[in-house]
Parts: C-alpha cells; sequence; structure tokens
C-alpha cells in the first residue's frame, strides 16, 4: 500500500521538483492533496504555481487548497531573490486550467486526518509551517494522528539563509514551527545540513535535458534559473535542491543519516529570531523531539531523482 502523504508547499524551483518526485512515485506515495501556503512568494501565487506544477504532471485532478496568506504573528517574508518574481521564474509555463479547491487547506487537513485511521497520513511541509500550526491549534486532537512529519527547514552546522542564525522556512514563521516542534508527533527534519549537499551540478541539469522530455526540460530551466543565486552566494557548483530531500526520504530513507535529538525554536531574540537549536551533541537534557538529519548520499539521491522524473 502506497504511504498517504500532504503536500504542504509554496513553490518555489525546488518545491515545485519535490511534487513532481512525488507524483511519479505512485507505488510509494498516494498524495492526498497539495496544500498551498505564502512562503517564497504570496499566497495568490503558491497556490497558482501548485496547480501549475501538477499540471506539468500531468495530474489536473490533484486537489489544491490555498492556506494561510500570513504567519501567525509577523508579516510575510519572501523570497523573490532567489525564486523571481514569480516564484517559479526560469521557463514560461501556461497559466493552470485545473480549478482551485473551495476548502480552506487547514480545514482540508484538519478532515483528512480526523477521518483517516491514526498513524496513517505523512505530512510533508516543504515551506514556513503556517497552515499546519493553525490546524495544529485548531483540532489539537490531530498531531497525536500524524504518522510522520517529515520537513525541510532549519540547520545546524550550516546555521542561516535568510539571516546569519536562521533558515528561511522556519524564519518566517517561527511562532508555527514552536507549534509543530512542541506538537508530540514524529518528526523528520531536512535541514540545510543536508540540502546543501543536494546540489544540482552542470552533469545533473545536462541528465534532466537528456530526458528529452517536456518535465526534463522544465526541471533543467528551473534548476539554472534557481542556481544562479546560491552559485554567487556561496561560491557551490550548483542549486540545492532542498524541498525534494523530503521525498526521496519517503522513497529511500537509507540515503538519509541523521540524529534523535532535541529542537527548540527561538523566536523571540532580534538575532536569532527563527534559529533551530538542535541539541546534536546531547549537551542538555531536554527530550529529543526531531530526527534532526545531517547527511545524505548525494548520488544516490540524483540517480533517485532523475530515474523518477523520466517517469513523467
Ligand atoms: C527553503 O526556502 C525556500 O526558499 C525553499 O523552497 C526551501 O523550502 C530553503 O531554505
Ligand atoms: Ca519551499
Amino acid at each position: 500500500m502506497p504511504r498517504q502523504i500532504i503536500i504542504d508547499t509554496d513553490p518555489g524551483q525546488d518545491d515545485a521538483v519535490a511534487i513532481l518526485l512525488a507524483l511519479a512515485s505512485p507505488a510509494e506515495l498516494d498524495v492526498l492533496g497539495i496544500t498551498a501556503v505564502a512562503g517564497n512568494v504570496p499566497l495568490a501565487l503558491t497556490q497558482k504555481n501548485a496547480r501549475i506544477v501538477c499540471e506539468l504532471a500531468g495530474r489536473p485532478d490533484m486537489p489544491v487548497f490555498a492556506g494561510c496568506a500570513a504567519p501567525l504573528a509577523h508579516t510575510l517574508v519572501t523570497a523573490e531573490h532567489v525564486h523571481g518574481k514569480s516564484g517559479l521564474d526560469g521557463p514560461v509555463l501556461p497559466d493552470p486550467t485545473m480549478p482551485l479547491q473551495d476548502r480552506h487547506a487547514v480545514d482540508f487537513i484538519i478532515d483528512t486526518l480526523r477521518a483517516s485511521a491514526p498513524g496513517t497520513v505523512t505530512l510533508c511541509p516543504l515551506g514556513p509551517l503556517t497552515n499546519i500550526a493553525t490546524a495544529f491549534q485548531r483540532a489539537p486532537d490531530i498531531a497525536a494522528r500524524v504518522q510522520e512529519i517529515v520537513l525541510m527547514g532549519g540547520a545546524y552546522f550550516q546555521v542561516g539563509n535568510i539571516t546569519p542564525a536562521a533558515e528561511f522556512n522556519i524564519y518566517v514563521d517561527p511562532e508555527a514551527a514552536k507549534i509543530v516542534f512542541g506538537s508530540g508527533a514524529p518528526i523528520t527534519v531536512m535541514p540545510l545540513d543536508v540540502t546543501h549537499k543536494a546540489l544540482t551540478t552542470a552533469p545533473h541539469v545536462a541528465g534532466f535535458r537528456a530526458m528529452g522530455t517536456h518535465v526534463g526540460d522544465m526541471v533543467a530551466a528551473w534548476t539554472d534559473f534557481f542556481e544562479r543565486f546560491d552559485k554567487e552566494k556561496y561560491g557551490s557548483a550548483g542549486a540545492p535542491l532542498h524541498d525534494p530531500c523530503v521525498i526521496a526520504y519517503l522513497l529511500e530513507p537509507e540515503m538519509f543519516s541523521g540524529r534523535h535529538v532535541n529542537v527548540e525554536i527561538e523566536t523571540v531574540s532580534p538575532l536569532t529570531r527563527g534559529m533551530t537549536v538542535a541539541d546534536w551533541w546531547r549537551v542538555t537534557d531536554r527530550a529529543p523531539n526531531a530526527m534532526f538529519m545531517g547527511d545524505l548520499d548525494a548520488e544516490r539521491f540524483f540517480a533517485l531523482l532523475t530515474e523518477r522524473l523520466a517517469r513523467l
């Protein structure tokens, strides 16, 4: 039986690749729905981009829901400097014709968890945690019903990418992250420590192009666009495919390694707001609440990604 997942996302080129990877893997993953949240760009664009990606994958039937337009306690911070004005800059894709669902994303998350047997639905947040935290606040019974939360966010050794101390997804809504990390649900974290190893080098991009498919061309063009920012910033060989790490973990967890440790979220300090304070060295007696990943087998990751995307 494929594992049932909900992808909560703010596309974003790397979110788009994550969605494609999930939709290319129906034997292992049953995507129940895609919930959009404000993050890389405002909600009006993330919900539209999610539908563009579903149509690219040949899945106009996928239910896509719009969720929260702003973080719980602060104004939205966006990342057009990375993803472009549309959030999916690079190749030009047609506006989607598939519908946006009427139901709010938070209601979809709550209703789905309540209607499913406990421990059978996994949440995959790829953006700020506003939708998930709002669902947990509104329906405190659902956290205990979640099979696992596998999320992209945070950092330990890599520290921050949007501020010196904080990773973007957590920084945008630290209050939401605090609720999620304190929820008691089993959590697996893909921090920058892992995602900065999932770098699209020129041969990887060439591999996407060599598929000779529309999806391959789009992914190559997106990663080319997205790449320019990280190349300039880090002097790295390519763009980090952050969000696909979440889906790759569901498909082949053995390619990742990490530690089950305590992770707390800083919400107060102006200098370090949004920092994931991970007790990597286990120097406190705070109870572990998350599997915090530290490494991945990058070659295996790209082999999986290329093989799956070629199916679309
Ligand atoms: C995260 O922030 C976004 O820009 C990416 O889509 C990813 O989810 C990386 O910090
Ligand atoms: Ca994202």
